[in-house]
Parts: C-alpha cells; structure tokens; sequence
C-alpha cells in the first residue's frame, strides 16, 4: 500500500541517470530524525556541507524549521525541515512522504531520534521507561518500516541498486549501563532490530546498520543545565564521589583510551563508511575511542 503511495513521487529519471554508477554523498536524498539539534543537526550539517539533499525531521518543530534554514542559507543545498513524532505512526509515513514528494526519492535515513532518562530501580517510573522504549525502539522500527518501502520501490527501477538504514545507537546498545537500564534496553533493543532488519532487507539491496558513538560531552543531551546528562548522572549517583558536573565529565572522559570524548565528525566519518561501503550489513560500528571493543 505505501510502496504504491511512496511510487507515484518517486523520479524515476534520477534513477536511471545513477545506474550502474557509482554515485557519492551529494548525489543522495537523506532524512535525518533527531535533527533539530546535538548530534542529529551535526550531521545533517556535515551531509549539507557535502551538497545532498536532507529532509530534517524533529518533534521540535520550530527548531527543526529554524535549523533546515540555516542550513539551507549557508550550504545553499537543498534541505527541509519537517515535523515528526518518531514514536507515532502516521507521522513517520508522512515524514517520509514529504521527503519522496519534496526531492523523489528517499537514499538513506539516519534513524538519530533519542531520549535517555537515568534512574536506578527503586527510581525509574514505568511511564518514563516506556518513553524511552517509545523514541528509541519503536522510533527506529517505524523509521525502517517506511523508508525501506521507498527504497524497495527505487531498487525495483534499478536491480543494483543499494540503499541505507542507519540507526544511531550508542556504546550503551554494546554493554550494560549502571541505572540507565531504560536506555541500554532500549539500544541493544536497536542492534536485534538492525540484524534482523539487516536479514530482511538484505535480498532488496537495503544495508542496515548501527553507528555506536561514545559520549558526546559537548551536545545538549550532555551540558544542558536542568535535563543534560551531567546532571542526571550527579544526582543518580553514577560518577562515585562526584560533586560536579566537572567531576561526571572528567570521571567519564577517563574512560576512552584514547582520552577525550566522541566527536560530531567521528560519527560523521562513520555515516560516510557505512554508506559508501557496499559489502557489509546488520553490524553495529562503534566510534568509542575505545571505550568498548567488540569481542
Ligand atoms: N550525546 C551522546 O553522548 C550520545 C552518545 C551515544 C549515542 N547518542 C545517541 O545519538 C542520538 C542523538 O543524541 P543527541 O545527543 O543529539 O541528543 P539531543 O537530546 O541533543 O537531540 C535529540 C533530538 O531528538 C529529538 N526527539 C526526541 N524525541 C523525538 C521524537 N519522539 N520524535 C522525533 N524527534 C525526537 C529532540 O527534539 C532532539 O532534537 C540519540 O539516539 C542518542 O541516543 C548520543
């Protein structure tokens, strides 16, 4: 039904002009979830910066709208901002649907939506946990579901044809996480999603992988001062004998063998990777500094 819906927009002419070719990042239509700010909006600036096309979507309509504007004006590339609610189903069908009718086509979707509440047992509510299952989980589900329609579509205009799901996850979807086990199950909820996505989709030419990013310090879901991380993790009790946000950053920092935190432009390097790399599906990359290694 959608794959009917999702055909009508798709530019069948664009397609034939990229087959058998190899076709580079300014070549291809994005949707980005998550991308009104922190890491989402960072890399919806870098693909920008490479001239692709990207429909930025958030459930934070004005900053999304304000965002695709910037980058529009500074880029001078094609970029919308539309309004999503990750976890709501017809707001997913229509996030793409703006996407195929705005640029005809859909390419890749980072799946980068994500909420993290912390809290140890005795603290965490069942509605909290369950908002978290709700963006991160279910958000990345539907996100597949609808993307991978358009592109199943596309791949039967062109039978080499090769697209991309990303979902971003986290260190966290790799190994547990001390009292922010609503989170953790969530992301390694997204990696049993990847493979079996991955497994799924595999034979319509639809790559999909995780990207598991350590700690990005210097993005609102860190330092901002009534809901960042910093203080959840102080007031969780989650750094032992911090007594600052300083003290959670530097307890934490010491973690990566490498010695500093996770950066935009590591992600970036890792969405390019898994994009331009033709041979490789349902794996979760991680860009931990170290932080985790893969057994
Ligand atoms: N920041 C980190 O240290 C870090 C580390 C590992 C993984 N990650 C992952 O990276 C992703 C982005 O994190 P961030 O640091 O940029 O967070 P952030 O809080 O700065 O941004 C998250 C964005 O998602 C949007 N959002 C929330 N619920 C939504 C919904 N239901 N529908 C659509 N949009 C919604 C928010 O409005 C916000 O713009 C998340 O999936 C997160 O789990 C972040």
């Amino acid at each position: 039904m959608d794959q009917i819906v999702y055909n009508d927009y798709i530019d069948k002419d664009r397609i034939a002009a990229q087959a058998g070719r190899d076709f580079d990042i300014s070549e291809r239509i994005f949707i980005v979830t998550g991308a009104a700010q922190g890491l989402g909006y960072g890399i919806c600036e870098a693909l920008a910066a490479m001239g692709a096309k990207i429909c930025m979507a958030d459930v934070n309509i004005r900053g999304v709208r304000d965002a695709a504007k910037l980058l529009a004006r500074d880029y001078m590339t094609d970029v919308i901002g539309v309004e999503a609610d990750v976890t709501d189903e017809g707001s997913v069908r229509d996030m793409v649907l703006k996407a195929v009718k705005r640029f005809g086509g859909l390419d890749v979707i980072v799946s980068c939506a994500g909420v993290l509440k912390a809290g140890g047992l005795p603290d965490l509510s069942k509605e909290d946990f369950e908002r978290v299952g709700a963006v991160n989980y279910t958000g990345f589900f539907l996100c597949a579901k609808y993307a991978s329609a358009v592109m199943k579509a596309q791949r039967a205009l062109d039978k080499d044809r090769m697209h991309d799901i990303i979902e971003i996850n986290s260190k966290s979807g790799l190994e547990g996480s001390k009292a922010n086990f609503a989170y953790a199950g969530s992301k390694f909820g997204g990696i049993g999603l990847t493979q079996s996505f991955a497994l799924e989709l595999a034979p319509f030419g639809i790559k999909v992988n995780a990207i598991c990013p350590g700690n990005l310090f210097d993005g609102p879901l860190w330092s901002d001062p009534e809901r960042g991380l910093f203080k959840q993790y102080l007031d969780a009790g989650k750094a032992p004998g911090a007594k600052t946000a300083a003290d959670v950053r530097a307890f934490y920092e010491a973690k990566a063998p490498l010695g500093r935190g996770c950066r935009v432009d590591d992600i970036v390097r890792a969405v390019k990777y898994v994009v331009e790399q033709q041979y490789e599906t349902g794996q979760a990359v991680p860009v931990t500094g170290g932080q985790v290694m893969l057994r």
